[in-house]
């Protein structure tokens, strides 16, 4: 059970970054100078106090250890589902015991789980450290996003992450609910609802930057 929850709070973490980042995203709408400033000023919150970039670094290792805590318990726990079948009776009792919809979301969740790590090392050699530079590097952040997704391959290349992360919360926020204590049958449904209306928001909110870039809303 503390597995669960380990997995449920990190999460949770995890989560609220990607609130806070889609939103701060949105700032790309308020132009050129707006977005630079925030994304300066990210770097200076808690100057004095903190060194330069000094709360960045704290979020990073929080980010970091959330990551891990979130994939080790996954991992833990899978292994434990699996070893829990009768040996010798492992795939029989999988496809028994496993309807089609609870295969569906460990493999939702599995794959995602990948395409996302996968993802994330891709976006920070793309937009923080600009090694990758598809459309031409930069020294302003506004500029980084609006070279990157005028190409249609890494609008694209996001769009696929987006969907994943997207499925990911879907499956993952309804069974951190779930876990949390909130799952009566007779709120099954408005959780499933709310889930998937949370991942949406947040999948949408994303997408929202590349594609004004694609179609030249903002330029
Ligand atoms: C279309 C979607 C997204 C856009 C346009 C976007 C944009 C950006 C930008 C511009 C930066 C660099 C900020 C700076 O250097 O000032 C950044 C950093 C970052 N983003 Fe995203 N992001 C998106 C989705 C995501 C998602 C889904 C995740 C996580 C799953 C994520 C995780 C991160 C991380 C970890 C950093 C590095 C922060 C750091 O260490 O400095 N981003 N993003």
């Amino acid at each position: 059970m503390a597995l669960k929850y380990a997995m449920a709070a990190s999460g949770a973490i995890l989560v609220l970054y990607l609130i806070v980042h889609m939103y701060g995203n949105l700032m790309i709408f308020g132009g050129q100078t707006t977005f630079d400033t925030y994304a300066h000023h990210l770097r200076e919150i808690g100057e004095p106090m903190l060194p330069h970039e000094g709360f960045l670094w704290i979020v990073r290792v929080v980010l970091l250890a959330a990551v891990l805590v979130h994939a080790y318990a996954a991992f833990v726990l899978w292994n434990r589902a699996k070893k829990a079948r009768p040996a010798g009776q492992r795939y029989q009792v999988k496809k028994s015991a496993q309807t089609p919809s609870r295969r569906y979301a460990t493999q939702t969740m599995r794959w995602g789980g990948v395409i996302i790590i996968l993802f994330v090392i891709y976006h920070i050699l793309h937009l923080t450290t600009n090694d990758i530079a598809p459309g031409g590097a930069s020294d302003s952040a506004y500029q980084r996003v609006v070279n990157g997704f005028q190409i249609w391959w890494v609008t694209l290349s996001y769009l696929v992450a987006m969907l994943a992360v997207g499925l990911h919360l879907r499956h993952g926020v309804f069974s951190a609910l779930s876990t949390l204590g909130a799952n009566r049958a007779s709120r099954q449904r408005a959780l499933r609802n709310a889930s998937t209306a949370i991942a949406a928001l947040i999948t949408v909110g994303f997408l929202l930057p590349p594609f004004s870039v694609l179609f030249g809303l903002v330029s």
